[in-house]
């Protein structure tokens, strides 16, 4: 099984936690978008799904999903999205495609957040990936001083605008030994608009696709 089909073994997994007549959250990425088009194929059993992102949003309505927003929905049953890496304690960094505050705001709202990776991304300690920092673009060189002070190497993610305006930090070289400490520590720097650790509010759920099949961590 290649990395993509382990991917897409996670996706179909995810469709288990789906329940009838419910709205669902939904993620950003390749493995999310293989749990969309298996999504379609259930989606007379849902009544929508709340997307993370634009793209997301595009993708559920060309398969014929009714997207709804937060604000109409209220607290959601569930929230499906992919990671850039995962821990067994089910820390997470995310925002490798740069939707990470949406997808952070829509985990907060939702009562069961399952995590759906290949697993390859499993790891000890977090910290391989460079973690990305959603920024407000006039605070670029004020939050990339300040990641300096603490030991981290800041790079602009160029081209790269997010669905909010704003602009991407990816860090690398931060010991992420203690995620939850660390992902507060960074709310604090004015101008940061969410870091890409999702450890105050972790997976309930890890689902792991791999080469001898699917499984999961709770
Ligand atoms: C999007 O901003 C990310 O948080 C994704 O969930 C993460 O990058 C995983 O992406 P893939 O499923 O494409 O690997």
């Amino acid at each position: 099984m290649n990395q993509e089909e382990m991917k897409q073994a996670a996706a179909v997994a995810a469709l288990d936690y789906v329940e009838s007549g419910t709205v669902l959250g939904v993620g950003t990425g390749s493995t999310v978008n293989h749990f969309i088009d298996a999504l379609a194929g259930i989606k007379g059993k849902i009544d929508g799904a709340v997307a993370s992102s634009v793209a997301t949003a595009e993708r559920l309505k060309q398969r014929g999903i009714v997207v709804l927003e937060l604000n109409e929905t209220g607290d959601l049953p569930l929230y499906v999205d992919g990671a850039d890496e995962a821990t067994r304690h089910l820390h997470l960094i995310k925002g490798g495609g740069g939707a990470l505050t949406r997808e952070k705001i829509v985990a907060q709202a939702s009562e069961r957040f399952v995590s759906i990776i290949d697993e390859t991304k499993l790891v000890d300690v977090l910290g391989a990936f460079p973690l990305p920092l959603e920024v407000i673009p006039m605070a670029r060189s004020l939050v990339g001083r300040e990641i300096v002070k603490l030991g981290g190497e800041p790079a602009l993610r160029h081209g790269f605008t997010t669905d909010n305006g704003n602009i991407i930090l990816d860090v690398r070289n931060l010991k992420i030994l203690n995620p939850v400490e660390i992902e507060e520590r960074l709310n604090q720097i004015p101008g940061v608009v969410t870091n890409g650790l999702f450890a105050r509010r972790p997976a309930d759920v890890l689902i792991l696709g791999g080469a001898e099949g699917t499984r999961s961590v709770t």
